[in-house]
């Protein structure tokens, strides 16, 4: 089994873009697990599904056309790379996540991204649930107002629609639906090293991990 490294943490705690710059650092493949519940969401909206309807999303999850190309997302072939980044489409991932037929459905396709030389892995359960046995697991947190002010500047980057007050709102929203959630509530596992980047820089949380990976 090639090695893990698990980056958990609430939205907009920073872990995207320490995973990928750690995955680009090792030479290790990357998995932005939270991209798969929203192109799921998406795939579902387009079909017109409910975002409750666990049956139709789950029975959607394995037949998902989607290429990862760099930066590049395709979902039945078309470029879906700005929608799937919309906040959006990060409230509806966070709607349908909470169905845990719709979690076991995408566990295969989650855990078929460990290979070698070495995987690293962003979500909320990378740690807990999808590689309980990796060999390094990390938890990132940040306070809600650094939280909303980075997905601020990340959104009005890539020219999207963003309002300061109405992220701070959705944020917290969901906080409380991925913490109060049955199946796989966000929470650090026992084995996790916290790490609170509200102070820090994306380059020192990167450092941190890369000291642990290599020790
Ligand atoms: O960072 P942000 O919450 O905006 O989004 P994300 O990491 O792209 O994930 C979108 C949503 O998918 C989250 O709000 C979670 O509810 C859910 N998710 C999950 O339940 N488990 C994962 N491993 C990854 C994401």
């Amino acid at each position: 089994n090639a090695p893990v490294i698990a980056i958990d943490g609430p939205t907009a705690s920073g872990k995207g873009s320490v995973a990928a710059r750690i995955a680009a650092e090792l030479g290790w493949h990357y998995l932005d697990s939270g991209a798969i519940y929203r192109i799921l969401a998406l795939a579902g909206l387009q079909r017109g599904f409910a975002l409750d309807d666990e049956e139709a999303l789950a029975a959607l999850a394995p037949a998902l056309d989607v290429k990862f190309d760099g930066e590049t997302i395709r979902l039945d072939g078309a470029d879906v790379s700005l929608d799937v980044r919309r906040e959006t489409t990060g409230n509806a991932a966070s709607k349908i996540a909470v169905l845990p037929a719709v979690r076991a459905a995408l566990m295969a396709r989650l855990r078929a991204f460990r290979q070698s030389p070495g995987l690293v892995g962003d979500g909320r359960d990378m740690g807990s649930v999808v590689f309980p046995d990796a060999p390094l697991k990390i938890f990132l947190t940040a306070s809600a107002e650094a939280r909303a002010d980075r997905r601020y500047k990340q959104l009005i980057e890539k020219g999207l629609p963003a309002s300061l007050d109405s992220l701070v709102q959705e944020l917290r929203e969901r906080d409380a639906r991925d913490a109060m959630r049955a199946v796989a509530p966000l929470k650090p596992c026992e084995d996790a090293i916290l790490l609170d980047t509200t102070l820090i820089s994306i380059a020192e949380a990167v450092a941190f991990v890369l000291r642990h990976a290599r020790q």
